[in-house]
């Protein structure tokens, strides 16, 4: 069931490309002004991989912080508005996250508005995942809707929402809001140390590291 949905997920990104900035972000003038000042202020330096990248709002700040971002989105079409925004120090890579195998390890690994869109039962196997792609002191760095913001999707069972893009057509995704609380808890469980902050109503800033290790901050901009 989740396979199916995961699946149709990702055909609803695609289907959704030339419409995501003004669906997802409105004034996306305004919108680069705050994705500007989160991701300078979580500081991603060095080799920075992000995951489901989207049309690259996030890509272009990242890219002004760190020496190089390698980007990942199942969706071409959203990875071909990204690549037209993306600087010099920007690669992309289209591929199915839970199939990925980057081949190396990052300082950074970066998300935002994926991890609600983790099943529950492939979260730790997410986790698990992002751990083989960091580098020993490496940083997860995240960005994700806060669960108040849950009353505006309409949901069909536990976990999974029906949304409808401007033509009317609907598909199921997964989407699970993130309980600050609840996620620090989880990634205890698993290994992981995890801050969680607000960014407006709407949002959380997330960090993780594996436990016991020191996170490195030092790596200098080329
Ligand atoms: C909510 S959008 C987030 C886009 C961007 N990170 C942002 O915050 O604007 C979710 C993205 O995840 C991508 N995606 C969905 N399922 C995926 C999968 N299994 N593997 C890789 N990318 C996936 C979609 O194509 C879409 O671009």
């Amino acid at each position: 069931m989740t396979d199916n949905v995961l699946a149709e997920q990702v055909g609803y990104y695609r289907s959704r490309a030339a419409e995501y900035d003004a669906t997802a972000y409105g004034d996306v003038d305004a919108a680069r002004t705050r994705i500007a000042r989160l991701v300078a202020a979580m500081a991603p330096r060095g080799r920075v991989l992000e995951l489901a990248c989207g049309t690259g709002l996030w890509t272009e700040a990242l890219a002004r912080e760190a020496d190089s971002v390698l980007a990942v989105d199942a969706a071409p079409e959203t990875l071909a508005i990204a690549r037209e925004r993306a600087p010099s120090n920007v690669t992309f890579a289209g591929a199915d996250i839970f199939g990925y195998a980057p081949g190396e390890r990052f300082d950074v690994v970066f998300f935002s508005a994926w991890l609600s869109h983790v099943p529950d039962e492939r979260f730790a196997e997410f986790w698990r995942l992002v751990g083989s792609w960091l580098t020993g002191g490496g940083r997860v760095l995240f960005i994700d809707e806060h669960t108040d913001e849950r009353p505006k999707e309409a949901y069909v069972s536990d976990g999974i929402v029906e949304r409808r893009l401007n033509d009317g057509r609907t598909y199921r995704i997964v989407k699970h809001f993130i309980d600050p609380a609840a996620l620090r808890e989880r990634l205890h469980t698993l290994g992981w140390t995890c801050t969680v902050t607000r960014d407006g109503d709407d949002w959380i800033v997330g960090t993780a590291t594996r436990a016991g290790a020191t996170p490195d901050v030092s790596v200098i901009r080329g």
